[in-house]
């Protein structure tokens, strides 16, 4: 047995995978082979959704049907929605997400069946539900009454109606969708690894996805572009962006949205957001975030570059979001909304060779000793 020690597992090898494959030198990434360019220009959610939970496209019928499951799955069980109502509407979303992801599990009637048929049926629940929920956190932060779900949109409109109320314009909608299809599936970050260590004890799914949203809550994974839209807003003016962030490097603070485990060069994926978020700050007649946010990257770039430290994808997808009238407290969840698909993958996958996740600790305690009786210490 290997005693090679790698603190947080850096560059340690934890599984193997047929789904998402990344080269962090050269900024590729691909899900099952195809690369995310191609996905973002020619694929949907839905249909990148399928790619991962069965390993390759659908043909046309296949896509239909699946549409439709996603669809029929979205309207939320009642007592679901009661016990999210009687929650405090401001406490964290990714919290409420995961407290609802875990009340789910005690309506479904066979929980603990972790078969891939049984898995594959429980991805299309949660993928629907997933973006239900967000929404339903989303309207009732502000006492708005959430909106039922419309079965004839499509995954991302239907999720920007909830939110919204409006039935979103096309190019609003595929800016979304894209948005999705990018964040899906990106290997093994914190929130997908905890997903299989639960996942790898036999334990349900609603254990090992309330794992997952539990990771991705923090502020060094998904947590990520909460902090950065709330950053760019508080720059507020492009005049004040570089001073600002030379401050903070001065400060040694790390500056959100850049930097990855992986990536020691631009983060492919922000290189598309980058574009929808330029293409929506035209459309808006309001370029100023954006603006800010070029300089920030300039500043940070010639700064840190040379380390290897690039925009990652939460450094635009706030700006994306922040366009289509998104509050940046529901980045986070969003994120979970499009990730489902990735998480949900990696579990059948994981499952069907399932060995359980037990590494072991190098000791650094105190050397073999006694019990000390309370009267002598
Ligand atoms: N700002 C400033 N310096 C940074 C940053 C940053 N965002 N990221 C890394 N560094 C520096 C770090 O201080 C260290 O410098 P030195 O070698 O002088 O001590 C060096 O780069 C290496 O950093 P590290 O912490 O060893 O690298 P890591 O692989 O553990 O970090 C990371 C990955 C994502 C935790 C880190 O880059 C970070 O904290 N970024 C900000 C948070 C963020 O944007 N997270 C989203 C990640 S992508 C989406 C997701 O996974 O959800």
């Amino acid at each position: 047995m290997s005693t090679e020690f790698s603190r947080g597992l850096e560059g340690v090898i934890a599984a193997e995978s047929a789904l998402t494959y990344i080269d962090g030198q050269k900024g590729i990434l691909a899900y099952v082979g195809i690369p995310i360019e191609e996905l973002a220009e020619h694929s949907t959610f839905e249909e990148t959704a399928f790619l991962l939970l069965h390993r390759r496209l659908p043909t046309r019928a296949e896509l239909q049907k699946f549409q439709e499951e996603l669809a029929s799955q979205r309207p939320l069980h009642t007592h679901v929605m009661n016990v999210l109502k009687a929650l405090p509407h401001q406490a964290s979303p990714m919290a409420l997400l995961r407290t609802a992801i875990s009340v789910l599990g005690h309506f479904d009637p066979t929980p603990d069946d972790v078969s891939s048929t049984a898995l594959r049926e429980k991805a299309i629940k949660l993928i629907s539900q997933m973006a239900t929920l967000t929404a339903a956190i989303g309207r009732l932060r502000k006492d708005q009454e959430p909106i039922a779900p419309d079965p004839t949109l499509s995954h991302s409109a239907n999720f920007l109606y909830m939110l919204t109320g409006k039935k979103p314009d096309a190019a609003a909608a595929r800016v979304f969708d894209v948005a999705l299809i990018l964040q899906a599936d990106h290997e093994f970050p914190a929130s997908t690894f905890a997903s299989l260590v639960v996942a790898s004890t036999l334990s349900d799914v609603y254990s090992v996805i309330s794992a997952a949203l539990g990771a991705l809550k923090g502020p060094l994974h998904g947590g990520a572009s909460e902090q950065v839209i709330k950053m760019i807003l508080e720059i507020g003016d492009p005049a004040r962006a570089e001073q600002y962030i030379q401050e903070k490097l001065a400060r040694h603070e790390r500056i959100m949205g850049f930097g990855h485990r992986v990536y020691k060069t631009y983060d492919p994926r922000a290189r598309i957001l980058k574009r929808y978020s330029h293409q929506l700050a035209q459309q808006a007649h309001d370029a100023r975030l954006f603006e800010i946010e070029q300089i920030v990257e300039k500043t940070v770039i010639d700064a840190l570059g040379a380390k290897g430290i690039f925009p990652n994808v939460d450094f635009y997808s706030g700006t994306v979001c922040y366009y289509l009238g998104i509050e940046p407290a529901l980045l986070t969840p969003i994120f979970a909304v499009s990730r489902i698909a990735g998480w949900m993958a990696h579990m059948i996958e994981y499952l069907s060779d399932n060995r359980l996740f037990r590494p072991t600790t190098r000791y650094v305690g105190p050397p073999l000793g006694h019990y000390i009786p309370i009267d002598q210490r």
